[in-house]
């Protein structure tokens, strides 16, 4: 049984180094259940790391990462998916030579159970599951105004198409969190808003959970529920966006305490 009131996400004591350097040291922050969460912080304060640690790319030297009420630190990548928690990466990965909606499809292969499918189900069942797939996959390309690039090759994609096909994709495995670093990253003004009114639309109509890494402060203000700052790997802030940009350590951080940006 799910309880809505309990955070979705609760990383505790995450650290990790690569040689001598702390990544993340140290990091506990929590997420609500079906909040827009946005996580920020000068470059190098350890964002992807975390996100990293968390969708189990890689493995945590200390620290908990419990995620609706499972313990997920140092799990590998695929089963944090079967969990629920899928992530976008900083550069969008399409398949060229294969067609939308193909590039849709993929994103089920993923969907708790369904690894099993070809095995278990009959013909006639497999057939009926991929007509539901490809419904679903016609339905989340039209969610994110790509039906009429259905039929088309990955690769005549724009920049910007791609991020939304990767979000769409992300989603045909229904998640019930999702991780975007950094979805806005160069992108126009326009797109940025449609990406931003795309994630409002799936938490809105599905509950899906977001936390999403952005630099750009006004759509961080605007569009999110929920701040988390980090800052040389430890999370300094944490609340609502006017409380975070009142925070002092967040203001030392982002003018004094940091020779990037
Ligand atoms: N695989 C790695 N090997 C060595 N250093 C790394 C690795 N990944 C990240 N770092 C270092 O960890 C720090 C945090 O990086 P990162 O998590 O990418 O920060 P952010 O996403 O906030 O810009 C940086 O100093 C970065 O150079
Ligand atoms: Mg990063």
């Amino acid at each position: 049984m799910t309880d809505t009131r309990k955070p979705i996400l609760v990383v505790d004591g995450l650290a990790r180094a690569f040689g001598g350097v702390h990544a993340v040291e140290d990091a506990s922050f929590s997420v609500e259940r079906g909040s827009v969460t946005a996580l920020i912080g000068p470059n190098g304060a350890g964002k992807t790391t975390t996100f990293n640690l968390i969708a189990g790319a890689i493995r945590p030297d200390s620290g908990t990462v419990v995620f609706d009420g499972r313990h997920l630190e140092g799990r590998p990548a695929h089963e944090v998916a079967r969990a629920g928690m899928m992530r976008t990466f900083q550069l969008p990965r399409t398949m060229a030579a294969m067609t939308v909606l193909e590039n849709m499809m993929l994103g089920s292969v993923d969907h708790p159970g369904e690894s099993l499918g070809g095995t278990l189900l009959s013909r006639r069942r497999t057939k009926q599951h991929e007509k539901m797939l490809s419904e679903r996959a016609a339905s989340l390309l039209s969610t994110v105004g790509l039906a009429e690039k259905a039929a088309e090759y990955g690769g005549v994609l724009s920049g910007g198409q791609h991020k939304l096909l990767e979000i769409a994709r992300l989603l045909m495995a229904e998640p019930t969190m999702v991780l975007l670093d950094e979805p806005l990253a160069g992108v126009n003004p326009s797109l940025g808003e449609k990406i931003m009114d795309l994630v409002h639309r799936v938490r809105d109509e599905r509950g899906t959970t977001f936390l999403f890494i952005e630099h750009d402060m006004n759509t961080v203000m605007t569009r999110a529920d929920a701040i988390v700052v980090m800052a040389r790997g430890q999370v300094i802030a944490t609340g609502s966006p006017s409380a975070v940009q009142q925070d002092p350590a967040v203001i030392e951080a982002y003018l004094g305490g940091s020779t990037h940006e």
